[in-house]
């Protein structure tokens, strides 16, 4: 199956996330929708609630709880990139001009709050403990993320292992849970609930893995946000830390500057990524992408052949072989 197929064969689902969504950001005070609207109208893959629909839909679960919960997902994501934003200083998302820089760090800030608030509003309504405390759970260790990559990631010093910690907890953990709550709904087995959670973690790492690169190789066109932002930034993520592992000393001397960001000039940056290049680390970090992906299908292998399992491996796929 194509990813396009997939996007396809739950349109219909999507259509009634995004009427929720739309609804549920609603508010007298005209600054949040303002926000809230410029960032949601303006795509998004709304990867996460799609994760949430199949994994119900491959556990045997119809019912309604399915949207409200998907649209859950997207609040979280959505809250956790205007605060990313603003942390990361980005100039652009998803094609326009980043929230932070049409409105400021402090409206950013708030309006990610509303939607934090509102989706563990929707949550309670929906009154399930066990999603509640998966949920609750899974945004503690997404700041937690956040705030380790603010203290270890602009060093050169980062090493591999605690680079894999940080992407686990900023991005991998909530894709595992959008996994983990489809299954939650259709009162799966406890196994099945663990194996859909193991694959979205896998799914999660391979992802933010492949943002990472295509941080350095995207078209901005396609990607919708700023080329080589992560290194401008001094952020270390994986491409400069496999390329840095093989570089000579005055190449290492160079990466360490420009991350730390002393007298960094144009050339700098070139110099690194030419760095990058000549070591493969795009080609590293792709490759252990490709792992992930290998590791986390093993989990669906074991349910039964159906459409949604299709699917779920389509998404495997696509979230490798993808340029936005
Ligand atoms: C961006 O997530 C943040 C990361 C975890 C890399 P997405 O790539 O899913 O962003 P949208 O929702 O499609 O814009
Ligand atoms: C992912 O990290 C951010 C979140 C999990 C919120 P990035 O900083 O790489 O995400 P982008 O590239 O800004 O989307
Ligand atoms: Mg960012
Ligand atoms: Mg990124």
């Amino acid at each position: 199956m194509e990813i396009q197929e997939v996007f396809g064969l739950y349109e219909g689902d999507l259509k009634r996330v995004e009427r929720y969504l739309e609804d549920q950001q609603q508010s007298y005070i005209q600054l949040i929708p303002e926000i809230a609207n410029h960032i949601i109208q303006s795509g998004g893959k709304r990867l996460r609630p799609l994760l949430l629909l199949i994994a119900s839909d491959l556990c045997g679960y119809e019912g309604k709880r399915r949207y409200s919960l998907a649209s859950v997902m997207e609040f979280i994501h959505t809250a956790s990139l205007l605060h990313d934003d603003v942390i990361d200083r980005a100039d652009m998302r998803r094609g326009k001009d980043a929230a932070n820089r049409v409105w400021g760090n402090s409206a950013s800030v708030l309006v990610g709050d509303y939607l934090y608030s509102k989706a563990f509003k929707m949550l309670a309504d929906d009154e399930d403990p066990a999603v509640q405390k998966l949920l609750s759970t899974t945004t503690t260790t997404m700041v937690e993320g956040e705030i380790s990559q603010l203290v270890r990631s602009c060093s050169i010093e980062i090493t591999e292992k605690e680079y894999l910690s940080v992407i686990e907890r900023k991005t991998a953990v909530l894709i595992s849970a959008s996994c983990a709550i489809g299954a939650i709904l259709a009162g799966a087995p406890e196994s099945d609930i663990e194996a859909l959670a193991r694959f979205g973690m896998r799914l999660g790492m391979a992802f933010q893995l492949t943002d990472d690169a295509l941080d350095y190789v995207a078209s901005e066109k396609e990607f919708g946000k700023t080329i080589g932002k992560d290194l401008t930034e001094g952020k270390v993520t994986l491409p400069l830390i496999g390329a840095y592992k093989k570089s000579s000393p005055e190449e290492k001397e160079l990466i360490r500057k420009t991350v730390e960001g002393k007298n960094v000039l144009n050339d700098d940056i070139a110099g690194v990524i030419a760095v990058i290049n000549k070591y493969e680390g795009i080609g590293y970090t792709l490759d252990m992408a490709d792992r992930f992906i290998k590791e986390g299908k093993a989990f669906i292998g074991p349910f039964k052949d159906s459409t949604p399992k299709d699917a779920f491996l389509a998404i495997a796929d696509y979230v490798v072989e993808r340029r936005l």
